[in-house]
């Protein structure tokens, strides 16, 4: 198995049948400029986690939002009692937070880039694809809810070989990752595949809300981080269905979630409950 590397702006059927098959592909980067702009996104990350913890505690996530409160802030939490913690800054790309307020501009021009030259090329040329209609298209990639997370794998000492990251599929319809470093992995075909960082690439992969609208003809795949290097560091952009709008199956028109916030609630909770 080989993981595509798709222009979204001119992908071919081929290339498309690939990534809804394998939930996975490589995207290249326009140019260098951008690379050097996440580049300096996960500099200012690794710099914040090398902080002291009280310093780091400082932007802490509440633990109870009220309504109209921005989900931003630092955590260090474990996916589940057997996988160690894995420390993450995040917050909504329109509202930079904590380190990265005075990186608005940097944040907004890789935001734009994201959406106007990935996600909804992507996602139009996959309903195309799927011979699902325009307006659908539209309906479902209208006011997505986005956020930036990044996060890292601490040191483990002497442990390797340890899965940093548990097996999992995203929520969303698509996320846009960045990284330097080895470690992830996705399932295909009952094998764990090395997903290796391309130069000036970015993976892109399909989630659970994507494979629901489009009637399951595209694969929200299980992927894991495991024999990752001691504090390797992602940027990790979700993109979610509408919370205001309900989550339809295109494929046949029936309601998979009430709203888009319901949606991920449920996947969130299906998510943290399960024991890994
Ligand atoms: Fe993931």
């Amino acid at each position: 198995m080989l993981i595509p590397t798709i222009n979204p702006l001119s992908a071919t059927h081929a290339e498309l049948d690939d990534l809804m098959n394998i939930g996975f592909c490589h995207v290249k980067l326009p140019d260098e400029n951008l690379v050097t702009k996440i580049q300096t996104c996960l500099k200012v990350a690794r710099e914040f986690f090398q902080h002291s913890m009280e310093e780091k505690q400082k932007w802490q996530l509440k633990d109870k939002l009220n309504p109209g409160d921005r989900y931003q802030g630092y955590a260090l939490r474990s996916q589940s009692k057997n996988t160690n913690a894995i420390e993450q800054i995040f917050f909504e790309p329109d509202e930079p937070f904590g380190p990265y307020k005075t990186y608005s501009s940097l944040i907004e021009k890789i935001n734009e880039y994201y959406i106007n030259q990935i996600y909804l090329p992507l996602i139009k040329a996959i309903f195309a694809r799927l011979q699902l209609s325009n307006d659908n298209f539209i309906a479902a990639t209208k006011n997505a809810y986005r956020s930036l997370v990044f996060q890292s794998c601490p040191s483990t000492g002497e442990l390797k070989n340890v899965i940093r990251l548990n097996a999992h599929k995203d929520f969303g319809l698509l996320t846009i990752l960045f990284f330097e470093e080895p470690g992830l992995e996705v399932k295909y075909q009952n094998d764990w595949k090395a997903v290796p960082p391309q130069e000036g690439c970015v993976v892109v992969n399909l989630g659970n809300a994507l494979e629901l609208m489009t009637g399951k003809q595209c694969c929200s795949a299980l992927h894991r981080v495991t024999n990752a290097t001691d504090n390797r560091i992602s940027m990790v952009y979700f993109i979610q269905p509408n919370y205001q709008q309900p989550v339809r199956n295109y494929a046949d028109n029936s309601i998979v979630a009430e709203t888009g916030e319901l949606f991920f609630r449920q996947q969130f909770a299906e998510y943290y409950e399960t024991d890994h």
